[in-house]
C-alpha cells in the first residue's frame, strides 16, 4: 500500500447550520488524477461539502487534508490553529470551482473575465495572463468569442467561461456543483464534452451532478449521498447499474424518470418547432 496521501482527504467532516447537522461525518478520499461524481438528493449536503473542502464553510468536526496539507488549520504542539487569512486565501487558490450559475463580471468581455484573478490576485503579468486566457478559451472551444460579454454567449458557452477561468490559476483540484443544471438541454452537452476532456487530461475532479451517463462514462468512482452522511460508494457500473441500498436505488429511478420525462418533453419541442 502506498502511503502517499490522496489528493483530498476528508475524514468525518461535520457541519451543522444554527445546531442542524447537515454533514454527519462524512469520510471522502480523492486520488490524483481520480474523477468522483458525487450524487444524492436535493438537501443531502453535496454543495455544502464541496464549499468545506475549499473553505467557504468552517467545519466543526473532522479534518480535510488537500494535497497533504490540513486546509484552514494547521497543528502546533498536538492543537489546532486556524490560519490566517492569507494563507487560507493561498489553499483556496489550489482549488478551481464551477457553479450551477456562472457567476461571469457580466461588464467584462470573456477573456477579461479569465484573466481577473492571474492579474489581480496572483500577480501575473497582463500579457501573460492574456496569453494563457487565449489558450483557455481555445480549449473550451471559445476561441473566436474572447471578447464577447457574457450577455452576447449562450448559457453553454458562459459556463466553458466559467470552466476557462476556473483553469486560469491552474488549481490542482477541480469542484463542480450542478454545472449542467441550469442549462437548456440541448446546451448541456456542450459542457460536459469540455469536462470530459479536461477529465482526460488527468485534472483531479469532483463533480455534483444527475448526468448519469457522464457519471458512468467519466467517473472512476461514484459517491452517493443522502442525509449527510455517504450510504455507498463504488465504480460508477456497481453503484449505477446495481445500486445496493434502498435509498440509492429510489433515488436512481427518480433521476431515471425525470431524465425521460426531459427527454421526450424536448423531443416534442423540436418536433413543434419543426411544423
Ligand atoms: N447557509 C446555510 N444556512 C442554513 N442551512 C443551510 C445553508 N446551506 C445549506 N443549508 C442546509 O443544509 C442542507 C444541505 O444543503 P446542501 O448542501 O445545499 O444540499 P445539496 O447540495 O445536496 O442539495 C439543507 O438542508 C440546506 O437547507
Ligand atoms: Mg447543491
Amino acid at each position: 500500500m502506498s502511503d502517499v496521501m490522496p489528493l483530498v482527504h476528508a475524514v468525518n467532516v461535520h457541519k451543522s447550520f444554527y445546531g442542524v447537522e447537515v454533514l454527519k461525518g462524512i469520510d471522502i478520499d480523492v486520488a490524483a488524477g481520480e474523477v468522483i461524481c458525487l450524487l444524492g438528493p436535493s438537501g443531502s449536503g453535496k454543495t455544502t461539502f464541496l464549499r468545506c473542502i475549499n473553505q467557504l464553510e468552517t467545519i466543526q468536526g473532522g479534518r480535510i487534508w488537500i494535497d497533504g496539507e490540513l486546509a484552514g488549520y494547521e497543528e502546533k504542539g498536538g492543537r489546532l490553529h486556524r490560519l490566517n487569512d492569507k494563507r487560507i486565501a493561498a489553499q483556496r487558490r489550489e482549488i478551481g470551482m464551477v457553479f450551477q450559475r456562472f457567476n461571469l463580471f457580466p461588464h467584462k468581455t470573456a477573456l477579461a473575465n479569465i484573466m481577473e484573478a492571474p492579474v489581480h490576485v496572483a500577480g501575473t503579468g497582463k500579457a501573460e495572463a492574456e496569453k494563457r486566457g487565449r489558450e483557455l478559451l481555445e480549449r473550451v472551444g471559445l476561441g473566436e468569442r474572447c471578447d464577447a460579454y457574457p450577455a452576447q454567449l449562450s448559457g453553454g458557452q458562459q459556463q466553458r467561461v466559467a470552466i476557462a477561468r476556473a483553469l486560469a490559476m491552474d488549481p490542482k483540484l477541480m469542484l463542480f456543483d450542478e454545472p449542467t443544471s441550469a442549462l437548456d438541454p440541448e446546451l448541456v452537452g456542450e459542457v460536459l464534452a469540455v469536462m470530459r476532456e479536461l477529465a482526460a487530461a488527468g485534472m483531479t475532479m469532483i463533480v455534483v451532478t444527475h448526468e448519469m451517463g457522464f457519471a458512468r462514462e467519466v467517473a472512476d468512482r461514484v459517491v452517493f449521498m443522502d442525509g449527510g452522511v455517504v450510504v455507498e460508494q463504488g465504480p460508477p457500473e456497481d453503484v449505477i447499474n446495481n445500486p445496493q441500498h434502498e435509498r440509492t436505488q429510489a433515488f436512481l429511478s427518480r433521476i431515471k424518470e425525470e431524465t425521460e420525462e426531459h427527454a421526450a418533453a424536448l423531443k416534442e419541442r423540436v418536433a413543434a418547432e419543426e411544423l
